[in-house]
């Protein structure tokens, strides 16, 4: 086999053999196919699709580039993934509510990039907290807390890492079959035995359709179902922020919230929604939703939260300057567009333009009002909070257009658009 022979057979439509797949792959990982060559081979892939058996076996070739976790848990491990969205720190209160039910829940998390931002951000604005944990650690921790939000060790589908990277600067993020593998080899490597997956639709997500989040709904739980891991996706409406919070320090406070049995109700939704999928899976029988009443997922967190160095008590970091946006007109807050929230938030300095920027920990964006909610003229709508003043202006110019005051009624999309299993 060589690569031309590989990136022929997929330019002209063919389909690649398994042996093709798992050669190209793990020479690619040793550098023994050439970047170019893997460019070549990704366009050809965006282009021209790859199907079920092929998706699914570039995705084991990508496991089998790294290690695999074996968590030696004496519980159901499962997990959630969500593939991004703006406000979305639903793995927060999560986490802890899915083990104070029972399960292991070995959550391996990324940082933000872009427009969306990351659970690791997030969490790192807790005094003390530290995302980098060993696997002996990760496993005492699932086995004494039940619960693990952490970086993802560098030894897993260490093929995806060079491939992501590559994908992002040759225009082939965007492939179905290449996000699908992505994903899935990540989080089949971490070697849980359930997976739910949250696929967001709407402007802040990846996917701007339901049509578009409906097939990759559709290859990851194929891919999940080719390599063995119980794999059910949720499609849910990103088309407005999650919460009132998108930010880092202010989506911490968020989750509190809901752990402690308030918080915004689409949050308190999404939870309770993702929490019943994981649990069904990993075969326990309890009502998430009167656990989160209860105060035992706060309690978990807590001690998730202290098992990483973290102090669940300590105030969070608070920004140095807030800018209010006022309500436009009295009348009906029609549109808040995820989108366009999260490009601000970005701004005023909660994500990052480079893999290695530092995020501010207190800037975000926090909603006053949200679709289908009265407003007043003048009355605030949203603030935007920063260390850095200067950036307001291009939060500003983010937002522009993207909230409308009308006299409505306003159609709300559900939460929950679907279920693929
Ligand atoms: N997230 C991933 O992990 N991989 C992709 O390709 C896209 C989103």
């Amino acid at each position: 086999i060589t690569a031309v022979d590989v990136i022929r057979a997929k330019r002209d439509g063919g389909r690649l053999s398994d042996e093709q797949i798992a050669w190209v792959v793990d020479a690619y990982t040793r550098g023994a196919v050439a970047e170019e060559q893997m460019a070549a081979l990704a366009m050809a892939i965006f282009l021209r699709g790859m199907d079920a058996r092929e998706t699914a076996t570039w995705t084991g070739a990508m496991i089998d580039s790294g290690e695999r976790l074996s968590l030696a848990v004496d519980r159901p491990t499962v997990d959630k993934h969500s593939t991004g969205g703006v406000g979305d720190k639903i793995t927060l209160p999560l986490a802890p509510l899915v083990a104070a039910c029972g399960a292991a829940v070995p959550q391996l998390s990324g940082r933000g990039l872009g427009h969306t931002g990351g659970t690791l951000d997030k969490l790192e604005s807790i005094p003390g907290w530290r995302a980098a944990l060993s696997t002996d650690e990760i496993t005492r921790q699932l086995n004494d807390v039940g619960a693990v939000v952490c970086a993802t060790t560098e030894g897993l589908a260490p093929a995806d890492r060079k491939l992501y990277a590559l994908r992002d600067v040759t225009g082939t993020v965007e492939s179905i079959p290449l996000i699908a593998s992505s994903i899935m080899s990540k989080k089949i490597a971490e070697g849980s035995s359930g997976l739910v997956l949250d696929v967001k639709c709407g402007s802040g997500a990846f996917m701007k359709t339901p049509e578009q989040a409906r097939e990759l709904a559709r290859t990851l739980v194929e891919i999940g179902t080719a390599h063995g891991v119980a794999t059910t996706a949720l499609l849910t409406d990103m088309s407005v922020p999650l919460g009132r919070a998108v930010g880092n320090a202010v989506e911490v406070a968020e989750s509190v919230e809901v752990l402690r049995g308030g918080g915004p109700a689409d949050v308190v939704e999404l939870t309770v929604a993702l929490a019943r999928e994981m649990l069904a899976l990993a075969g326990i029988d309890a009502d998430p939703a009167a656990v989160l009443a209860s105060g035992e997922a706060y309690e978990t967190w807590c001690r998730m939260i202290s098992a990483q160095g973290g102090d669940p008590e300590a105030p969070l970091p608070v920004a140095e300057h807030v800018h209010v946006v006022p309500a436009p007109r009295d009348g009906i807050l029609e549109q808040l567009d995820a989108y366009a929230v999260g490009v601000a938030a970005w701004r005023l300095g909660a994500g990052r333009a480079r893999r290695e920027d530092p995020v501010q920990h207190a800037a975000g964006v926090v909603l006053q009002a949200k679709p289908g909610d009265r407003v007043s003229a003048g009355e605030p709508l949203l603030e935007l909070r920063t260390d850095t003043p200067e950036a307001v202006a291009g939060a500003l110019e983010a937002l522009e257009g993207a909230v409308v005051v009308g006299d409505g009624p306003v159609s709300q999309r559900p939460l929950v658009l679907e279920t693929v299993r």
